[in-house]
């Protein structure tokens, strides 16, 4: 899960989906393309909305994406348009390049990019919330 700073929506993405699959089977982990926030916790806005839903994301920590990260996973998720270019950029085969989607295209809903809620109020990290745990919930049941 891959989103700008790596503590508002990506880290919300990786609990979400923790929540939802075999953690005896499926990596998730998640990164940002920038590394401004490279070891801290996430923002204390998604830290609270993931609280409210009963997902502890409080002791997760930033890092920034990197190309071995083509190596590790079978499929990166990318949470906007800008993300999705960044990451493309560090592919290196068409084969990485496939892995790459954005989040939103894993399901029907009138937008395909998670807007970045950093600079928004407490709403906009809820409503980030729900579009993400709609994705997540049809990647579950894809990948289990
Ligand atoms: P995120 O949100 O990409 O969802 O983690 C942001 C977090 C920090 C910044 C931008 C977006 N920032 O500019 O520091």
């Amino acid at each position: 899960m891959v989103c700008l700073g790596n503590i508002c929506r990506s880290p919300l993405a990786e609990g979400i989906l923790r929540s939802k699959v075999d953690k005896d089977k499926i990596v998730v982990d998640s990164a940002g393309t920038a590394g401004y926030h490279v070891g801290n916790p996430p923002d204390r806005r998604s830290i609270s909305v993931a609280k409210k839903h009963g997902i502890d994301i409080s002791l997760q920590t930033c890092r920034q994406f990197s190309k071995d990260d083509f190596n590790i996973f079978d499929f990166i998720y990318v949470m906007d348009k800008n993300n999705f270019d960044d990451v493309i950029l560090l592919a290196t085969s068409e084969l990485e390049e496939k892995k790459v989607k954005l989040l939103l295209d894993e399901v029907d809903l009138n937008i395909n990019e998670v807007p970045d809620p950093y600079y928004g109020g407490t709403d906009g990290f809820e409503n980030v919330y729900q579009m993400i745990d709609i994705a997540c919930e049809a990647i579950a049941k894809k990948v289990s």
